[in-house]
């Protein structure tokens, strides 16, 4: 099993679809595995944002993700990191699917609601960024068997 990284964004949490999101992706059959809700701290944002520190987007995206709490999920499944992705879609929600998250939910770039990891890499480094290894409750699920054919 894998385990990937989710924040649903400060745009998400004011416009109240923490619970819409979560149901979505519980009901997938996915594993919460760790959750928490803040205000994320400079130090912490720029360690997810890292690879963008360079760009001409990074402070509107640091006033942006600091500006508001944030709710931090990681999330355990077969595959989860490449179908957490499919579910949250395009970076542009005008470019994302409908069923998407950020295609259902998403009109702006710089407000496309959900943050998930793009790689099993950067699922492990941004879980060690937000949560310790304390924080992490490994558990069997009581649906596994019939959500998983093996
Ligand atoms: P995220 O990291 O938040 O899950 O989004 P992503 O992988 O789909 O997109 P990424 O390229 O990593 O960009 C990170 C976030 O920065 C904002 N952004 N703004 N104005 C712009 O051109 C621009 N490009 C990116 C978005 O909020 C994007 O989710
Ligand atoms: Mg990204």
């Amino acid at each position: 099993m894998e385990r990937t990284f989710v924040m649903i964004k400060p745009d998400g949490v004011q416009r109240g679809l923490v619970g819409t999101i979560i149901a979505r992706l519980e009901a997938r059959g996915l594993k919460l595995v760790a959750a928490r809700f803040e205000v994320l701290t400079e130090k912490r944002f720029t360690e997810q944002y890292r690879e963008h520190l360079e760009k001409p987007f990074f402070l509107s995206l640091k006033q942006f993700i600091m500006g508001g709490p944030v709710f931090l999920m990681v999330l355990e499944g077969r595959d989860v990191v490449p179908l957490v992705r499919k579910m949250v879609g395009a970076t542009n929600p005008q470019e994302a699917a409908p069923g998407t998250i950020r295609g259902d939910f998403g009109i702006d770039t710089g407000r496309n609601v959900i943050h998930a990891s793009d790689s099993a890499e950067s699922a492990q480094r941004e879980i060690a960024i937000h949560f310790t290894a304390k924080e992490l409750c490994s558990y069997t699920r009581v649906d596994e068997s019939v959500i998983y054919e093996y």
